[in-house]
């Protein structure tokens, strides 16, 4: 019996994803010593296998590209003549055309690919969801990944109030948390398998931080409650229904430090047992680079212009898939190109206070013999 599985259809990045989420590169940055840490600490010189790094939700690889680079330089400065592999995963439907073309410099970029850069080095991609198995046993030197891990296996339920379960409370709340627990398991086992012993994942993913603060809630309005309450308004309008409303939901769950530290706390975990072991873990906000740039230029029109097509890039393709199918395409469209303006007008009427400020957890994870 077949045990894939399969992803929601909804979730999806828009195209042009890195030049639209810029602020991924600066979350990436902060994960680059971690990275070089953890990569001291393997034995990067075993030459009797190729080394083989996957990086997990890639989209279209821009934002990861100078990471990878210096993963790959800094393996090649122990072990020149080694082969290495970089596998680069998301679902089915990511733009992998544009991440072939910006590895390959099809076209004009202010990303530098590395790929010309080095010999014996082989770049793979997989449609594979992170919630199966995505490389051979004991074949993974170094797994990497980046902003993506928020994103659960399925939506548990609808949430009736809100659109994410940053807003849920009650048993809404608690089916959520008790998905994205089985979920973290499920990453978390899969890359046990897939790591040789000794190697190392850096996973830097949205967190809620001992102080509360998540994507798009450090300062100024709660980003979710003003997707919350502009769906509501387009629904006591009536532009909206109720049964469309509530699945808006968000199928996504910021897990706590403590909640991902929880599955390496119990040394009888099925995690603890297959080998795994959490060697840092901390929290970072990382500034909204829309925000930083108003600040030096003051134009609320233009920051309002640059800054909601970075909350469009993910939040899109689960809102349009949420309003009824009986509309037509023409109509859907419209209402969505509706909240995003509404939402464009908040920001221009009142810039001080909107930003969409980054709040990682950043963990290194270690593989030790099972
Ligand atoms: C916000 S983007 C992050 C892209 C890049 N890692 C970065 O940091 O800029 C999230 C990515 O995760 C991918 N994703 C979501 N669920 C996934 C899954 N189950 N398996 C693989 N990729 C997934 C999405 O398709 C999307 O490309």
């Amino acid at each position: 019996m077949s045990t894939r599985i399969s992803q929601p259809d909804n979730v999806a990045m828009k195209g042009g994803y890195w030049l639209a989420t810029k602020g991924t590169m600066d979350v990436i940055a902060a994960a680059a010593p971690l990275v070089m840490d953890a990569l001291d600490c393997m034995d990067t010189e075993a030459a009797d296998s190729p080394f083989c790094l996957t990086d997990m939700g890639c989209a279209d690889g821009g934002s990861s590209m100078h990471l990878v680079r210096k993963v790959v330089q800094t393996v090649r400065r122990g072990s020149p003549d080694r082969e290495i592999s970089v596998v680069y995963t998301d679902q089915p439907r990511n733009n992998y055309n544009a991440l072939f073309r910006l590895l390959h410099s099809v076209d004009e970029s202010s990303v530098q690919s590395y790929f010309e850069e080095f010999q014996r080095l082989y770049v793979l991609a997989s449609g594979t969801s992170f919630y199966e198995q995505l490389v051979p046993n004991r074949s993974l030197d170094f797994g990497f990944s980046c902003t993506a891990m928020h994103w659960l296996h399925s939506k548990p339920s609808d949430i009736s109030e809100h659109v994410h379960a940053v807003g849920a409370t009650g048993d809404e709340l608690l089916t959520f948390k008790r998905q994205a627990a089985v979920d973290w398991e499920t990453i978390l086992l899969h890359r046990a398998a897939e790591l040789k012993d000794g190697g190392r994942l850096v996973l830097v993913n949205f967190c809620r931080d001992a102080e509360g603060r998540h994507l798009g809630n450090t300062t100024g309005v709660n980003m979710f409650d003003t997707f919350n309450q502009l769906w509501c308004s387009m629904l006591s309008e009536g532009e909206i229904t109720q049964a469309e409303y509530v699945s808006m939901t968000l199928p996504q769950y910021y897990n706590t430090l403590e909640e991902f530290g929880a599955p390496f706390e119990d040394s009888g975990s099925a995690v603890s047992r297959a080998g795994l072991t959490l060697e840092h873990a901390q929290t970072k906000v990382v500034e909204c680079p829309f925000r930083a740039e108003f600040a030096q230029h003051g134009d609320a029109a233009q920051f309002a212009r640059d800054y909601v097509p970075t909350l469009r890039s993910w939040s899109e393709s689960t809102f349009h898939g949420a309003l009824s199918a009986s509309r037509s395409e023409e109509d859907r469209r419209r209402l969505v190109d509706d909240f995003y303006g509404a939402y464009r007008a908040l920001v221009e009427d009142n810039p001080a206070q909107h930003r969409m400020d980054y709040v990682h957890a950043y963990l290194t994870i270690a593989k030790s013999s099972s």
